[in-house]
Parts: structure tokens; C-alpha cells; sequence
């Protein structure tokens, strides 16, 4: 990419159309992420601190009312954190993810522990399920980071791999999640998100408001070598009678809804929404 190419791009950009998501599963990134952004205690950023995911799995174990010796898939499991947890409580566990440093991390884990945990380095748009479970997990408002249609297909799949009475617990970002109408930034690090490099990002976020999406666009150039690469992210939002439309659409019945996954009360202004919902037709 040159200089002049991020000058005429296309503006203002439309979500899913001018991006989709970061490429968690690019080798050389996915490590880099690994280690500062899912690994790090200091920060929640692309995984939870491991204080709060015993805290969540704890709480989860009760809602979706599991116990020792049935099974849980995690949908984008990222590193196997909330996975690696459920297994050391005696439940079987298999995560899906494309990210390959993450899905290393946690196969090491699950075997220098021992724990009943099998990970799957898929994209979960290809992924077809092959086994059935207990419970489903689609946490840190993944549901959101899929195109519509994506969407659908990926319920169709979370029917199939739940047994009948089976639980979904999925957390979404509502609509009260901040957007940005518009707004550019530009910053600079020696070394930062995107690699061990001196870099120069120029950020653009995009909200669309007829599609309910946003985008976030980033330019990043190396200032070592001029390179300039391109990264995008896209999240997609939905009222809580469309989130009750799609779950029931899919078969599954919404059961509960809280403010977060450790009990929440949820309200109007809540960023967050756990819904639990039960399998009770199958497709
Ligand atoms: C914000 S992280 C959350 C990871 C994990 N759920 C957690 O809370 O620790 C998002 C994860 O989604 C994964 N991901 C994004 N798109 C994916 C796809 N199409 N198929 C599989 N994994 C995907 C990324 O690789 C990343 O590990």
C-alpha cells in the first residue's frame, strides 16, 4: 500500500463492506497479540484478567447448570483461558479459534495440566460440529464482531452442536456500547498493538447508523521500513427484540438475561447483555 492510496480511499467507509475483522489469524500477529494483549494481567483488553474469568466461569458453571464429566464448547476461544478454567471443575471442553499462537497456548496448557480440553484451530464460519454439549459459550461480544449472515450460520451451528435442553450463554455489546459518529486519530509508539516496531497509526472509526455497525479503520505505517498495512474491525449491533428474534429463529429459547457474567442486573443503559437461553427445537 502507498501513501497516496489511504488519500483516496473511500470515504466515508460502510462496515463489512471496507473491512470485517483483524487478522487474529495472521501467524506473526497472532503471537504478538498473544503475548501483550491476551496474556497481560494489567489489562482486559483482548482477553479478561484471570481474576475475573474464575469469577465468570463460576458463575457460568451455575447458570448453564453444568457438572463434572459433561461438556462446553467455546466459540473463539481466543488462549483457552475461560475453557482451560471449566475443565480444571471437571468439565470436558473443546474451543474454537483461527488465531495459531492462541490455539498453541492452549493446547500447552491443557497438557502440561492434564485437563480434558481439545482445541480446534478453525475459522468458525468453515467449522462444522461434530460432536454435542451441555453448553455453548460465545463470550466478549464475538456475536457482535460477525456480518449478519455470518451470524445465521453460526446460530444454525451452535443448534446443532447443543443437545436438546442444551445452554447457550452468549454476551453481546448492546447499543449503549460508545460509538464514535466520526473521528479520526493518529498516535505513535515504538512498539504498540501491532508488532515490535516504531509505527505510526492513523485511526478512522465510522459508525453507520441505518446498518447499526461501526468500522474502524487503521493505516499503520512502519517507520523503520514505510510499509504501510491496512487493518480494519467491524461490530455489529442489534436491539434486545432482534437478539430475542435471532436466538428463537435458531431454536433456542431465551431464558434469562443479565447485565453481565457474573449477574448483573441488566438495564436500559447496560453495554452488556448475557442472555441464557435453552435448545428447545432442533435444525
Ligand atoms: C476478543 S478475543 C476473545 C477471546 C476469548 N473468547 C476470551 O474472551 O479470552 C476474540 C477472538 O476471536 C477470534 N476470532 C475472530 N474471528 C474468528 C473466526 N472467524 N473464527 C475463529 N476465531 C475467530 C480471534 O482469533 C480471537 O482469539
Amino acid at each position: 500500500m502507498k501513501l497516496i492510496d489511504i488519500v483516496d480511499r473511500k470515504h466515508p467507509g460502510v462496515p463489512w463492506v471496507d473491512g470485517e475483522r483483524l487478522p487474529w489469524n495472521e501467524p506473526g500477529l497472532s503471537e504478538h497479540i498473544l503475548l501483550t494483549e491476551h496474556l497481560d494481567q494489567k489489562h482486559d483488553r483482548a482477553s479478561r484478567r484471570r481474576t475475573k474469568i474464575i469469577a465468570h466461569v463460576d458463575w457460568l458453571i451455575r447458570k448453564l447448570r453444568l457438572k463434572p464429566g459433561q461438556r462446553m464448547l467455546d466459540l473463539t476461544c481466543g488462549p483457552g483461558l475461560y475453557c482451560h478454567e471449566f475443565s480444571r471443575r471437571g468439565i470436558g471442553t473443546v474451543g474454537v479459534d483461527f488465531s495459531p499462537a492462541s490455539i498453541e497456548y492452549a493446547r500447552k496448557t491443557a497438557k502440561e495440566e492434564n485437563l480434558d480440553a481439545e482445541f480446534l484451530l478453525e475459522d468458525i464460519r468453515d467449522w462444522e460440529p461434530r460432536k454435542k454439549f451441555d453448553a455453548v459459550i460465545f463470550v466478549y461480544g464475538q456475536l457482535n464482531a460477525f456480518k449478519k449472515e455470518d451470524l445465521r450460520q453460526i446460530m444454525l451451528k451452535i443448534n446443532r452442536a447443543l443437545k436438546h435442553r442444551g445452554g447457550l450463554a452468549a454476551e453481546i455489546c448492546t447499543e449503549n456500547y460508545p460509538k464514535k459518529t466520526y473521528e479520526t486519530i493518529w498516535y505513535t509508539d515504538r512498539k504498540g498493538l501491532w508488532g515490535d516496531f516504531p509505527q505510526i497509526c492513523l485511526e478512522e472509526d465510522i459508525w453507520d447508523e441505518e446498518l447499526n455497525a461501526s468500522l474502524i479503520r487503521y493505516y499503520l505505517i512502519n517507520s523503520e521500513t514505510g510499509e504501510i498495512k491496512y487493518y480494519s474491525q467491524c461490530h455489529q449491533f442489534y436491539s434486545l427484540k432482534e437478539l430475542f428474534r435471532l436466538h428463537k429463529k435458531h431454536g433456542l429459547r431465551p431464558a434469562r438475561i443479565y447485565g453481565d457474567l457474573e449477574g448483573k442486573a441488566f438495564r436500559r443503559d447496560s453495554r452488556w447483555l448475557v442472555m441464557i437461553s435453552r435448545k428447545r427445537k432442533a435444525l
